[in-house]
């Protein structure tokens, strides 16, 4: 019996639903079939836009939506995506298959995206290969609501009324893909560029996004902020109200890229244990941002994660589709729990990506649409998306098939919402042992369990043809006790426990 103490009393932070958001990149099939098919397509389409997708999207509350990459918004020329779309320019998308990117999913079609899926807007600017008047022409256009060339712009093409961007990202990747600079360039090229992003709306203002570390690259965390707090005025915080970070889990590195659906029991646990390397990398990054930032006022924005595995079979190379099993379930999980847990720094992160690009929560086949295992993680977990994470902790054993992959068995994060539920999300990433739990909890009376469970075979996944395979099911065999309640839970699943408290 594994102990599950809880004393939702105890806040230890807010869980901003942010740290549930998603990435669409113009990459593969993410943007374009995946998520557009145009007007004119057969597949049913509001102003473009997948009606299955939208809506399959919206049951998951997606709080905030990044866009248009990743590689690609260094490469993005934002004036070559607006107006009537037979004028557009077309153009190579060199990171991803070196396809002609014709543009015709741009700015207006983003915030129609982002408009019927109800979520924020998180817009990535060019700082690797555009121009600081581009970065901050496109910003005008976005939000600025007098008389401007902008706006007026905007208004020829059909939109008099702003629009208010959340989130703005100057620059991705510029350690590599960005334009290959070193911490310090890229530190005074985002002081340049962010300068001329302008706040046009006082009442929602934009929120700027450094580019941060690759991994464990601590220098570039430490050069970036050393540069841009640099006779900085202590109140703007180094001119950022967030630094990202980047982390994949790529259980054998860059290559040779395991398989999506065909590993054994040791590439499992493998995974496992690269993916609660997340912790790590917060814990680490953090230490810096904390000397900086002792009061936490610039968050951290994991705003790409997730699994990278080889391409399916006969597929493009350069489009990144991967099949997704438990194992991405169980990763998704881990990572979703160790980001609520660490919501004093977390603000933010991102899943790459969206739809039929790594891990998925979607993917597509003409008119067929399928819910990946990952979707179904991020839909037991959504209660927690603005809640206020709690004191909690579960008791764990270390396991796997060799001592330098041992894992923690168990992970949990518990959350109560304004009513008082509390919600508790657990993963079990053994591959053959339940684990039977006693929860208990401190100062509180609970009226009513609910449970819901992903649960199956590791390599399971959902297909074409077999599209409902892994699906959330009720759980219910869990016993009320005198100090809360007793329950088992599977292997290789993911739990949700839902407790009314009133
Ligand atoms: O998500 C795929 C790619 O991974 C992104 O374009 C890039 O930012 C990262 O290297």
């Amino acid at each position: 019996m594994l102990n599950l103490y809880v004393n939702p009393k105890i806040k230890k932070g807010h869980i901003e639903p942010e740290i549930q958001g998603h990435f669409s990149e113009h990459l593969g099939r993410c943007i374009y079939e995946g998520l557009y098919v145009g007007e004119n397509s057969e597949i049913p389409n509001v102003n473009g836009m997948r009606i299955d997708v939208v809506s399959a999207l919206k049951n998951l509350k997606i709080p905030v939506l990044r866009w248009p990459g990743g590689c690609f918004a260094d490469e993005y020329h934002w004036m070559d995506g607006i107006g009537p779309r037979e004028n557009r320019k077309k153009m190579i998308n060199t990171h991803w298959g070196g396809v002609v990117e014709d543009n015709s999913f741009g700015t207006h079609e983003f915030m129609e995206l982002c408009e019927q899926l109800g979520c924020k807007s998180y817009i990535n600017g060019n700082l690797g290969s555009g121009t600081v008047q581009e970065m901050s022409e496109w910003v005008e256009y976005l939000t600025f609501e007098g008389v401007s060339p902008m706006s007026d712009l905007r208004a020829k093409n059909g939109r008099k009324e702003p629009w208010t961007v959340d989130y703005f990202g100057v620059g991705n990747e510029n350690w590599g893909c960005g334009g290959n600079m070193t911490p310090e360039h890229y530190g005074n090229e985002f002081r340049r560029y962010q300068t001329y992003v302008r706040n046009y709306k006082k009442d929602a203002p934009l929120k700027k996004i450094a580019c941060g570390a690759n991994v464990d690259d601590y220098e570039w965390t430490k050069g970036v902020l050393h540069t841009t707090h640099r006779n900085a005025p202590g109140f703007l915080h180094g001119f950022m109200d967030g630094l990202s970070l980047h982390y994949y889990t790529l259980p054998e590195g860059w290559e040779p890229k395991v398989s999506a659906t065909e590993f054994d029991d040791k590439m499992w646990y493998k995974t496992m244990k690269k993916t609660h390397y997340m912790e790590t990398l917060i814990k680490q990054h953090g230490a810096i941002m904390d000397q900086y930032d002792p009061e936490k006022k610039i968050g951290m924005i994991i705003d790409e994660w997730g699994t990278w595995f080889a391409c399916e079979e006969g597929t493009n190379p350069g489009f990144l589709y991967q099949q997704n099993t438990m194992r991405d379930a169980l990763v998704a999980g881990i990572n979703l729990n160790i980001f609520n847990k660490n919501c004093d720094r977390v603000k933010m992160a991102n899943l790459a990506q969206m739809v039929n690009v790594l891990q998925a929560v979607i993917l597509t086949e003409g008119k067929d649409m399928v819910l990946t295992p990952t979707y179904h993680v991020f839909d037991l977990y959504k209660n927690h998306q603005d809640a206020d994470l709690v004191e909690s902790s579960i008791e764990v054993t270390q396991i796997g098939l060799d001592e330098e992959n041992k894992v923690p068995n168990l992970t949990e994060s518990t959350s109560v919402t304004k009513d008082g539920t509390i919600h508790i999300t657990i993963t079990n990433c053994s591959l053959d042992e339940s684990y039977t739990i006693d929860g208990i909890f401190a100062e509180t009376t609970i009226h009513k369990i609910s449970g819901r469970i992903l649960q199956n075979e590791a390599r399971a996944y959902n297909s074409f043809d077999c599209p409902e395979k892994i699906k959330i099911e009720e759980f219910t065999t869990y016993q009320k006790t005198e100090k809360g309640l007793q329950f088992t839970i599977p292997a290789c699943s993911v739990l949700h426990l839902e407790l009314e408290t009133k």
